[in-house]
């Protein structure tokens, strides 16, 4: 589904970003392989490793790859990773922004610190990237953007306000740059991929239902996510933009969107106090629960 075309994938030393960058050279596609080889918390030293293991994976298989180590969270060397793609293979067609990084804290702990390196990779560095194939997508009309998302920021979870807000601001960004490149022959699609993987290892498992999660979860594979990843990079996706899903296990979900739910109008306006006795009670019925995502394993869509 891919022959001919060239992929980014960042992060694809591990996890989720390895299955998506092998899947891809296996439909064809010739790969940049781009790790900076973090830990989870991005913090210590780094490492070519992983990329090399995944690049030796593909060659493997008679597939064609490169790797990378520029970081996604900074803007030059993000266009170094654009560049890397254009020396090697002479183009860029796919780009999937799947590096990540975790700094759990309760919200009121969290550190500006723990804020800023969440989201200077996940957001920011969804940005660079994008931005620095932008240019290519634009002058040879057309691209294709798939950002992973998460549960976190689509639902809500505990400890997790920095990875929550990067996560949606990439719906965002994902939903901005499919309205903005649609012009060029462009699109731009999330997943909120679910995946046992280190990222997710340090759920906690102590309670018989924490337990039983865990469990569900240690069945979802990374390589999981991959198809679904191959998919909307393809021309078979030709007329999907702007839209979110989620891979669970063997279940593919479409998310909704915020739309209004529901209006409460007077036309002579609104004083606090009349919002408090006719508005509230009307609207109040609508509320959606606080959920968060661990929630989802046992979640059905509406
Ligand atoms: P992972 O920790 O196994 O892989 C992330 C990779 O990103 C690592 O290889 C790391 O070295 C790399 N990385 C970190 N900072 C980087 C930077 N600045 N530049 C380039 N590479 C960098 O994590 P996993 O689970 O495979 O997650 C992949 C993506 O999927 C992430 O965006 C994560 O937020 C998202 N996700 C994962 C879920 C899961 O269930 N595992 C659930 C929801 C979202």
């Amino acid at each position: 589904m891919l022959e001919g075309k060239v992929a980014i994938v960042t992060g694809a030393g591990g996890g989720i970003g390895r299955e998506i960058a092998l899947a891809m050279a296996l439909a064809g596609a010739k790969v940049v392989v781009n790790d900076i080889g973090a830990s989870l918390t991005g913090i210590g030293e780094q490492s070519a490793t992983p990329g090399e293991q995944t690049k030796a994976i593909i060659e493997q298989r008679g597939g064609q790859a490169v790797t990378n180590t520029d970081s996604v969270a900074d803007w030059e060397s993000a266009k170094r990773i654009v560049a890397s793609a254009m020396d090697a293979f002479g183009r860029v067609d796919i780009v999937v922004n799947n590096a990540g990084i975790l700094r759990d804290q309760i919200f009121h702990k969290m550190t500006p610190e723990e804020w800023r390196a969440v989201i200077d990779v996940h957001l920011n560095g969804s940005f660079y990237v994008s931005r620095a194939a932008a240019e290519p997508f634009r002058a040879q009309g057309s691209g294709a953007f798939v950002h992973m998302t998460s549960t976190s920021g689509l639902i809500g979870n505990f400890g997790q306000a920095n990875y929550s807000a990067a996560k949606l601001g990439i719906v965002a960004l994902s939903k901005s740059i499919a309205l903005d490149m649609q012009r060029f022959g462009v699109r731009s699609n999330c997943i909120a991929p679910f995946a046992w993987s280190r990222m997710t290892s340090s759920i906690p498992a102590e309670t018989p239902e924490q337990k039983e999660r865990v469990e569900k979860l240690k069945r979802m594979t990374p390589e999981k996510n991959a198809p679904l990843a191959v998919f909307l990079a393809s021309d078979a996706a030709k007329d999907v933009t702007g839209q979110v899903f989620a891979a669970r296990n063997n279940e593919i979900f479409l998310f909704s969107q915020p739309r209004p739910i529901r209006s409460s109008h007077r036309s002579e306006g609104w004083t606090p106090e009349l919002i408090a006795e006719h508005a509230m009670p009307a609207l109040r019925g609508q509320f959606l629960p606080l959920d968060r995502s661990p929630d989802v394993f046992s979640w059905d869509p509406v």
